[in-house]
């Protein structure tokens, strides 16, 4: 949800702007703008829309020419997609950027009105602009932010710029992401690494309120209280190319045929001797030992991770598990404490929900295990253990390889839970870790069958409603499947556990409505398959996924996409959800839509 980038140093600002929005596209967005600083002031050129149609605007307006400047892409939440409401906002002699929300923007607007400032804008934004121009005295821009962020609720992060200081950009931020790139006398700020990846790996992150000043030659960072700081300056591991399509068509392409190596690398990062390890982060046998109770708490993708978990923990290791939508858990007044492990599961670690789940869990006395895929997110900081997926960055807006990364690391856990409370021995664990480091040569030999996924596509495309059908591990792959469906190809499809449809929703079943049956865990075979056969009695077209040489009744299975594959049945959902996600890919441009950039959805959310 919106990106920011800012810069100054030596090289053309618009450029470098733009290559950042660019590169920030994934976030999602409907508006983009920048204001750079010229020899004559501060040039402002916005507009809604896509980057495309700044790009339009700059040509027929002229690119602002200069070395220091700010930008923006804004994914609306407080007045409409317009080229009023983008940013960036000026207002007396201050220019912001802004992500996040400002929840007391009401009151401070009127504070602002009565101070005699006129607002251009219907966005929360835009009081941030005027209340640093409120607080602005003595040509002192230190001071205004920090009195401005003293009356400001909510969260943000915030490229300021101040008329009267051509070579300097200024940013601060609270509880949402903001990176400062350090290069060789340029610097940089971004919503994420990827936006300046390409001129440097040097980052350093900034606490909630500190401040940041950067000009040609230097940069200060200052903590709440004006005081100067030093910050130990990282090295990103990411390399340019992870951020680039490398020759695929969609990001999410390139994600999926990414995850053999993916999965591979994170499985052995999280083993030693080849048995799963948590020691190095402080995750012991007798923590393992000593828990009563597991939740977890995700959104989205990365909580049906958590469904995974909790069938792989819950049978293996006799913890009982319960996994709660962030959003939900947050509210609840949820009943955790001393005792309790809560696993966050996050790709982007800034998920607002998920976040302020964490924080709850950590107030509440449990301990706290995040399982993220971005090392420098507030999640992945804020929790008392944290585990990351190696995933690298992951652009495309559905997720893809983030997901097999995180159940490839749940699983590990819970075989590490079930040894550590001695409900498998030592000789099964290891059995079980050989048997998941197998995983990614069963998902390459999905994508090297990518055509069987793309000819179930292709019988897709044209219906309205779908549904996906399972039990155990294929009913969370069913919740993943479906959400990776709709997100990308905006068909409308429900998943149900297969036993519960015949209690209400198969009266929505119609001769031809397409019925995936996710059907590859023996236990439960016998039973999915009279699930399935009650849908084709009515009518449903049967799409059975299934593991290779499932015996069907004759006549009971329109379509089969067989997985080829000798993995114990826990372990099958890492295979089988890369078809998924390849038949979700190929029905969405099979339908001519763009997967990497679905429409109203942002790739990290970041409000409520
Ligand atoms: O960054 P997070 O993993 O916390 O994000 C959670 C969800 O927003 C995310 O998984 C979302 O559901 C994806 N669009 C699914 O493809």
């Amino acid at each position: 949800m919106c990106g920011i980038v800012g810069y100054i140093g030596q090289r053309d600002c618009t450029d470098v702007l733009m290559d950042g929005l660019e590169k920030l596209e994934y976030r999602g967005y409907d508006s983009a703008g920048i204001a750079v600083f010229e020899k004559t002031g501060i040039k402002t050129v916005k507009t809604k829309g896509k980057l495309k149609d700044m790009r339009q605007k700059l040509e027929t307006e002229g690119s602002p020419v200069g070395h220091c400047g700010i930008g923006h892409t804004r994914w609306a939440t407080h007045g409409e997609p317009s080229d009023q409401n983008s940013h960036p906002h000026s207002n007396g002699r201050v220019t912001i950027v802004h992500n996040g929300i400002i929840e007391n923007y009401i009151e401070l607007k009127e504070f602002l009105t009565e101070k005699g400032y006129v607002f251009h804008s219907q966005t929360d934004s835009e009081v941030v602009a005027c209340l640093l121009d409120y607080y602005y005295s003595e040509r002192n821009p230190l001071r205004a932010i920090m009195e401005t962020v003293k009356e400001l609720q909510g969260s943000y992060a915030l490229g300021i710029m101040f008329k009267d200081f051509p070579d300097r950009v200024y940013a601060t931020r609270k509880e949402s992401p903001l990176i400062v790139g350090i290069g060789e006398n340029e610097y940089f700020i971004a919503s994420d690494i990827p936006a300046f990846l390409k001129y440097t790996k040097k980052y350093a992150l900034l606490e909630d309120d500190d401040i940041v000043c950067m000009t040609n030659d230097d940069i200060e960072f200052y903590d709440v209280h004006g005081l100067p700081e030093q910050k130990e300056i990282s090295v990103a591991e990411w390399d340019v190319e992870q951020a680039q399509k490398c020759g695929y068509p969609h990001f999410m392409l390139k994600e999926i045929h990414e995850q053999p190596e993916i999965v591979q690398k994170t499985l052995e990062s999280c083993c030693k001797n080849g048995e799963p390890s948590f020691e190095d982060i402080g995750l012991t046998d007798d923590m393992l030992r000593d828990v009563k109770r597991v939740f977890v708490v995700a959104c989205g993708t990365a909580m049906h991770a958590g469904i995974i978990a909790r069938y792989a923990i819950e049978q293996l290791a006799r913890v009982p598990v319960t996994v709660e939508v962030a959003s939900e858990f947050r509210y609840m007044d949820p009943i955790v404490g001393e005792g309790d492990l809560v696993i966050v599961v996050s790709q982007s670690g800034e998920t607002a929900d998920t976040k302020a789940g964490l924080e709850l869990a950590k107030q509440k006395g449990a301990k706290t295990l995040a399982v993220v895929n971005v090392k420098y997110s507030a999640i992945a900081r804020q929790a008392d253990m944290f585990i990351h997926t190696l995933a690298g960055p992951e652009i495309a807006v559905a997720s893809t390889k983030a997901y097999t990364a995180q159940i490839s690391v749940l699983y590990l856990l819970a075989f590490r839970f079930a040894f550590a409370r001695g409900t498998i021995d030592r000789e099964r664990m290891n059995q079980l870790t050989a048997q998941l480091l197998t995983a990614p040569k069963a998902i390459q030999d999905v994508i090297d069958h990518k055509q069987d996924c793309q000819y179930i596509a292709s019988k897709l495309i044209n219906t309205d409603t779908l549904f996906f059908i399972g039990r155990s591990f294929d009913y969370a792959l069913s919740l993943e499947g479906s959400l990776k469906l709709k997100e990308i190809s905006y068909i409308h499809s429900e998943a149900y556990a297969a036993g519960e449809l015949k209690h209400g929703t198969i009266s929505l079943i119609e001769p031809g409505i397409p019925v995936i049956t996710v059907a590859t865990q023996s236990a439960v075979l016998a039973k999915t398959i009279s699930n399935m056969e009650e849908v084709k009695a009515r009518g449903g077209v049967i799409i059975a996924v299934c593991r290779k040489g499932t015996v069907f009744a004759a006549d009971s299975v329109d379509m089969k996409l067989e997985i080829d594959t000798d993995l114990d049945d826990i372990l099958v959902p890492l295979p089988t959800v890369c078809a998924l996600q390849l038949i979700a890919y190929y029905t969405s441009v099979l339908r001519g839509i763009d997967p990497d950039k679905p429409r109203n959805l942002a790739k990290s959310v970041t409000t409520e």
